[in-house]
């Protein structure tokens, strides 16, 4: 992959805390359109880079580019504006608001930034996305709940829909099962699958189990350190990757 076909790439990106190196010399290319998981141990330095990723943070030294932009040093509100979202603030849902009605806001607020809100043919279009969003991850007859009602892996899907609502065409997720059902942990892996290829979805991981069957491209990070990259193969296939993940309890 050429450098202008990523639709997001690090190069040389470290991130020092203090002293502390979490991440060092990470030069990663992500294809547009594909489903690319980002695992390691806990303390791999994945939600560094995460952060990185979504803009929360600026790298110490290195550079980002979005589709072959230099990105780096752009404030947070900047990176959503290129189409750079992340799912999973919860304190991005309206919890005495219902699903409907979170998403409606959401998608409000980007109306309103093209200055289209006032145009009755806007605010059918907006109701109708809405629903169609809810329909998409697999909300539609929790439309009428209040957001703080919903089970937990229902509050993380309609978290997705809220960052649907932005059109991004980069989804970044940080542990999107965490502290799931095992049938919660289905249900969204399969909504993950299906929100890719409309859009890139990057997703971060510790269990590297969990990611195999559904990623096209791994990552896989150690000490702050890039140790391997490929497909699932690939990544199954490496002596390095066995070592780090043996001994560890769940992968
Ligand atoms: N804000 C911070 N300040 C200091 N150290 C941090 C900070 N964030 C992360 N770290 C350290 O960086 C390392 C990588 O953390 P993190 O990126 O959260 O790893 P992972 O998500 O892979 O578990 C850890 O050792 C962690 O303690
Ligand atoms: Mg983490």
């Amino acid at each position: 992959m050429t450098h202008a076909e990523a639709i997001i790439e690090t190069r040389g990106v470290s991130k020092q805390f203090g002293g502390f190196t979490a991440l060092k010399d990470v030069s990663v290319a992500i294809r547009p359109r594909v489903l690319t998981s980002i695992i390691g141990p806990n303390g791999a330095g994945k939600s560094t880079y995460f952060n990185l990723l979504s803009g929360a943070f600026s790298p110490s030294h290195g550079r980002l580019f979005f589709e072959g932009r230099d990105i780096t040093g752009l404030k947070p509100h900047e990176f959503a504006h290129i189409g750079i979202a992340k799912s999973f603030q919860i304190t991005n849902l309206f919890p005495n608001f219902t699903a409907l009605q979170n998403v409606r806001i959401a998608l409000q607020a980007q109306v309103s930034r093209y200055g289209l809100w006032r145009r009755r043919s806007a605010l059918t279009a907006l109701a109708d996305e809405a629903a169609t969003l809810l329909d998409t991850v697999g909300l539609a007859d929790r439309a009428g709940r209040l957001a703080r009602e919903l089970a937990h892996g229902q509050q993380r899907a309609l978290e997705i829909a809220v960052a649907l609502a932005a059109h991004p065409k980069l989804l970044l997720m940080d542990e999107p099962t965490a502290g799931m059902s095992p049938e919660e942990t289905k249900t969204m892996m399969t909504l993950i699958r299906k929100l890719v290829g409309e859009r890139t979805v990057v997703l971060v991981e510790h269990k590297m189990k969990m990611v195999m069957g559904i990623s096209e491209r791994i990552v896989v990070l150690h000490h702050g350190e890039l140790i391997a990259e490929g497909t699932p193969d690939d990544i199954r296939a490496n002596d390095m990757v066995k070592r780090v993940y043996l001994g560890q309890r769940e992968h």
